[in-house]
């Protein structure tokens, strides 16, 4: 047993631990997208996973998905997406006299959005309305979305033609951004392998996927993770450094806009789903470090000069992660 890991693993936390090896078994070289996952789904938080095509996203959601015993949907973002076509509509039954409510994908526990920034700036509203309020409203009636709900988004940074791309107050609702690349040489081939033997084999069927209930109790003990006061100080630090433009560094004269105090919330619970998932009951530097980049570069706007310097917002925040004193 790893030094500080809990002496008794819980139930939920083992259960929590047959969800990562199913995901570890059928992706490849995922493990850090694996983990950030479970991480949103401990800490009650929705993920926006940005790397451009084919790089087993949609894979990911759906085989998270199949482990759990929740429901899934998915919404294939375009420019003439229409609100009630996430949400859903009351259509009127002449054979009983009533309009009854047909809802849409964004009534399920686990929901894909493909290419959110191809979504037209009514429909990203009404998801951040979802996602900010876990509630829908549609025609003027307001309507509870079910528990646990978690977004899955993805991007492609390459492509801009025909996007919109997501304003602050949306980009905010993310607990984390994750980056993820092209695979190796090696992994590729592993991918093949992996495919391969799929096409080849009968799938196999889902054994014990993971309840409601064991997710909420897993997110209770999660949530009692120690956080003590010297790591709120540094979270704090962190999340406050980029504000402070009394001292005009070169990093502060890059940010236009730093992040506000949903960054340093949404750190901390992050951070508290990271050791639980690794098996600790405090949080480490470690896990605040680990975590930085996905929780804050998309909740930092950048000045123009950072722009034109052609500084990213990871890049800024990697920068502050090395400035920032630990103590
Ligand atoms: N790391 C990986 N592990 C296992 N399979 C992978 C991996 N990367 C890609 N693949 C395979 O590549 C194919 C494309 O995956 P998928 O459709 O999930 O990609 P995507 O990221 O959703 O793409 P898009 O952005 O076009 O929707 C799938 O057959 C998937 O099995
Ligand atoms: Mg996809």
């Amino acid at each position: 047993m790893p030094e500080g890991a809990r002496s008794e693993t819980s139930l939920a936390s083992h259960r929590l631990e047959d969800i990562r090896a199913f995901l570890n078994q059928n992706l490849v070289e995922s493990d850090a997208l694996v983990e950030k996952l479970l991480i949103c789904l401990l800490a009650d938080g929705h993920v926006l996973v940005e790397g451009p095509p084919g790089l087993a996203k949609t894979r990911a959601a759906k085989l998270l998905a199949s482990k759990l015993d929740l429901s899934f949907s998915r919404i294939q973002c375009t420019p003439d997406l229409m609100p009630a076509d996430i949400t859903g509509t009351s259509i009127w039954r002449p054979d009983s006299g009533v309009f009854e409510f047909i809802p849409g994908p964004i009534f399920h526990s686990l929901l894909l959005v493909d290419e959110i920034n191809r979504a037209p700036p009514k429909v990203q509203s009404a998801l951040l309305e979802a996602m900010a309020e876990r509630q829908a409203t549609v025609a003027g009636e307001t309507r509870i979305l079910p528990e646990p709900f978690m977004t899955i988004a993805t991007q492609n940074p390459i492509e801009h033609e025909g996007t919109f791309p997501l304003p602050e107050a949306q980009l905010d609702r993310f607990m984390l951004q994750v980056k993820i690349d092209l695979p190796d040489e090696i992994a590729e081939r592993q991918i093949l392998d992996l495919v391969d033997q799929e096409i080849i084999n009968e799938p196999s069927k889902i054994i014990d996927p993971v309840s409601k209930d064991e997710i909420f109790a897993a997110r209770i003990e999660s949530r009692r993770v120690y956080l003590s006061p010297a790591i709120k100080d540094y979270i704090v630090r962190l999340v406050t450094a980029p504000r402070n433009k009394t001292t005009q560094t070169d990093l502060s004269l890059k940010i236009e806009h730093p992040a506000s105090p949903r960054g340093t919330l949404a750190l901390a619970a992050a951070a508290k789903a990271r050791a639980y998932i690794n098996g600790r009951d405090f949080v480490l530097p470690d896990d605040i470090s680990a975590l930085a980049v996905d929780v804050l570069s998309h909740r930092t706007i950048l000045s123009w000069r950072a722009l034109s310097d052609g500084d990213t917002a990871r890049e800024i925040i990697a920068a502050y992660l090395e400035r920032v004193p630990l103590t």
